[in-house]
């Protein structure tokens, strides 16, 4: 009885933080189709993100040659990803503006992105990227339905196209280059590549959560014979 209490009490311990998340400023937010599996998908938002983030945003704790995880040879990344002749494929991500011209700019340094999946929930990031709304009180033009006043202008804009906030609900006013479904895709792709870029080894993780239940059921079989084994001529 008191295990299964304390089974109950750890299972609500863990779930906190998940309730603490959900309940984040009340904005609704949109269940992010992650798959840490799919290889093509953390490429492309690989790609998305240097090339529309980097920009302004540096990934400090990233180096490129981490890409070698996600199936990405040296040379892909060099060539895919157009790393300029002074930046090897051992560097860290780092951003083209520094910081200080950054925030002269747009009033707050853009934050490092390397672990911003941690900070914000994959969720999160989901539905910021697919929020901006076109705001002409703001200063760069632009507001967010799930960080409101926040002082990133929207850089994919060519992409999604421009949104308005009627009524308390995003509509849609030009479109981009893409549909709203390949948008969709695209920041699905990026926030899957921005999950993997938190946490690198999760990948690896994956994988020895995977060996350590074949050899457990490996082990199973075994036991079961040796029991066997072991009882046949006491019977
Ligand atoms: C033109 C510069 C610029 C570019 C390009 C840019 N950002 Fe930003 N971003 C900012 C600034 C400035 C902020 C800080 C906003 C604030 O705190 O009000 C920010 C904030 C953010 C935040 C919120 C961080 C936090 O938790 O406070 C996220 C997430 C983010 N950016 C993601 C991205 C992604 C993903 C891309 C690429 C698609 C991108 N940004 C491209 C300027 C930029």
């Amino acid at each position: 009885m008191k295990a299964i209490k304390k089974v109950i009490v750890g299972a609500m311990l863990a779930c906190m933080p998940v309730l603490a998340a959900a309940s984040e400023g009340g904005v609704h937010l949109d269940k992010a189709p992650l798959n840490l599996q799919d290889q093509a998908s953390l490429q492309r938002g690989a790609k998305l993100f240097t090339s529309r983030c980097l920009a302004c945003h540096s990934a400090s704790a990233m180096r490129y040659n981490r890409l070698n995880d996600i199936g990405m040879s040296d040379d892909q990344i060099k060539a895919e990803l157009e790393l300029p002749e002074d930046v090897k494929v051992g560097s860290t991500m780092q951003s083209a503006m520094d910081s200080n011209s950054a925030k002269m700019a747009y009033g707050v340094a853009p934050p490092d992105l390397s672990v911003i999946a941690r900070s914000r929930s994959a969720d999160w990031l989901y539905s910021y990227m697919r929020t901006f709304y076109a705001d002409q009180s703001k200063t760069s033009g632009w507001n967010n339905a799930v960080f409101p006043s926040v002082a990133m202008p929207f850089v994919l804009a060519d992409m999604q196209g421009e949104q308005a906030m009627e009524d308390g609900h995003l509509v849609l006013k030009t479109p981009g280059s893409m549909s709203v479904a390949e948008y969709d895709a695209a920041i699905a792709d990026l926030t899957n590549y921005l999950v993997f870029m938190s946490e690198p080894a999760i990948l690896v993780r994956h994988q020895i959560g995977w060996i350590v239940l074949i050899f457990l059921s490996i082990l199973l079989v075994l036991m079961y014979a040796l029991k066997k084994e072991i009882w046949k001529d006491i019977h």
